[in-house]
């Protein structure tokens, strides 16, 4: 038998690309590659990138950079490029870096056996189409070795929202719901390997109406049938849209056990004016009515959001309202980003803030939320949780593990294995995580 072929894939940005690297890992498997951990002794190097921010595609031109040694001392090494830079820049890659063997958008990914032959035959292999076809109906059957406790599932891909700042809808193209027979059988194949905890992936998660056996079906419903799923122990899902959170899910929130009381749901920003100018469509005061909802529905529900600060015109009187709207929701997590240009998005158009005022509010911000993350965090002590343990800790004896509301518990002299959900009394909060003790 001949010795596999090597294959190292680097993974940029969201947790999308983390479950297609899989996916990609295991096609490529079909190709004869198992997976490497270092690239120096890979004859395949792949990676798949993130277009979200500037600086992503600088980043690979320059990790790409690092590669040219290798491919001098090893001419058979192939290097491709896959996900949100290779759809957005496409042939461009190729030109300004030459030893790239291969380019493929997020959604041909599913042709990567046919492009890596072709790459062997010393010619050059390029697709960003956006196919009709099913992509994951095309990809090979998932392996059914054991796996860890906790796995992705894309449920739904694409977005058609067009905020003025976001290129999702020119690389990841229009809103694609999988059916969900597909889905749930998928979610069966990994529950039998061992995974205790899925989440749901999609831009727009909670758009999410796939065909079911009585018509389309909505998230919630859906969820549903992940929570008659023997050995799921846990359902969470990611990314939402706060105008598709429809009477079902948030209802789900409050009676379905295996949902978990974390939600993810960005706003963007607290000012009105400079909602509409992102092309939003709904208000700081509909966003916060809808938290309202939320918790009625799940009281202890931990919340979590994405936030551009500096978004063209933005004034100082329109970053108070976002402080405001932070203030009031109080979230357990949350991500905030400067704005950054993307070239083809309407915002690019626009007059820019100051960078350095950006930045200044940037700082100011993160203060506030680091302030109520820790607090949240701080009152979980004394608190008992639910804690799948997903690995063992830096320290000898100890288990890590998330509670359902994600934060990061350990507990040392753990007489636990990966994969069990134990009762842990929360006994002291840390920088970023709890530690707790068995019950
Ligand atoms: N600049 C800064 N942040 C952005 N995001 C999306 N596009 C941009 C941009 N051009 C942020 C949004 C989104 C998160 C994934 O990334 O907050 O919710
Ligand atoms: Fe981008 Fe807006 Fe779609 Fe989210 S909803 S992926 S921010 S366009």
């Amino acid at each position: 038998m001949s010795e596999p072929k090597k294959l190292y894939i680097k993974t940029y940005g969201c947790q999308m690309n983390v479950y297609d690297s899989e996916r990609m890992a295991e096609t490529l498997g079909g190709q004869g590659y198992v997976e490497t951990k270092s690239p120096d002794d890979a004859d395949m190097i792949l990676l798949n990138t993130c277009h979200i921010r500037e600086k992503a595609a600088e980043k690979i031109y320059s990790e790409l950079g690092r590669f040219k040694g290798l491919k001098t001392e090893k001419p058979d090494l192939k290097i491709g490029v896959a996900g949100c830079v290779a759809q957005a820049e496409g042939e461009e890659i190729m030109r300004r870096q030459p030893i790239v063997d291969l380019v493929v958008g997020p959604q041909s990914y599913h042709r990567l056996p046919e492009m890596e032959a072709k790459t062997r035959t010393g010619a050059k292999a390029l697709d960003t189409d956006f196919p009709e076809e099913d992509k994951f109906e095309k990809l090979k059957n998932r392996p059914k070795a054991k796996r860890g406790p906790t796995a992705f599932l894309t449920v739904q891909e694409g977005c058609d929202k067009f905020c003025a700042f976001c290129v999702v809808p020119y690389t990841r193209g229009a809103e694609v719901s999988r059916p969900a027979d597909r889905i749930l059988r998928e979610a069966n194949d990994l529950v039998e390997r061992g995974v205790r905890e899925i989440t749901l992936l999609g831009q727009n998660v909670n758009a999410y109406h796939g065909a079911g056996p009585n018509g389309d079906m909505t998230l919630a419903g859906l969820i549903w049938e992940l929570n008659k799923v023997d050995g799921l122990e846990r359902i969470r899902f990611t990314t939402s849209h706060p105008n598709d959170m429809a009477d079902d899910l948030i209802e789900a929130h409050g009676t379905c056990d295996k949902l978990m009381p974390y939600l993810h749901l960005p706003v963007q920003s607290g000012s009105d004016r400079i909602l509409k100018r992102m092309n939003r469509s709904h208000t700081a005061e509909s966003y916060l009515r809808l938290i309202e909802r939320i918790r009625a529905a799940r009281p202890d529900i931990v919340m979590s959001g994405d936030f551009i600060v500096g978004f063209p015109e933005e004034t100082e009187e329109d970053f108070q309202a976002t402080m405001d709207l932070v203030e009031e929701v109080k979230y357990g997590y949350a991500y905030s980003f400067k704005y950054s240009t993307r070239p083809g998005t309407p915002a690019a158009e626009r007059s820019q803030v100051d960078p350095k005022a950006a930045d200044d509010r940037l700082q100011r911000l993160q203060g506030l939320i680091t302030r109520h993350q820790r607090e949240i965090q701080d009152a979980m002590v004394g608190r008992d949780v639910k804690v799948l343990f997903e690995k063992p800790g830096r320290l000898p004896g100890q288990m890590v593990g998330k509670s359902e509301y994600l934060h990061s518990v350990h507990v040392s002299d753990a007489d636990v294995a990966v994969g069990e959900l134990r009762d842990v009394r929360i006994m002291s909060s840390g920088a970023n995580s709890l530690a707790g003790a068995l019950r």
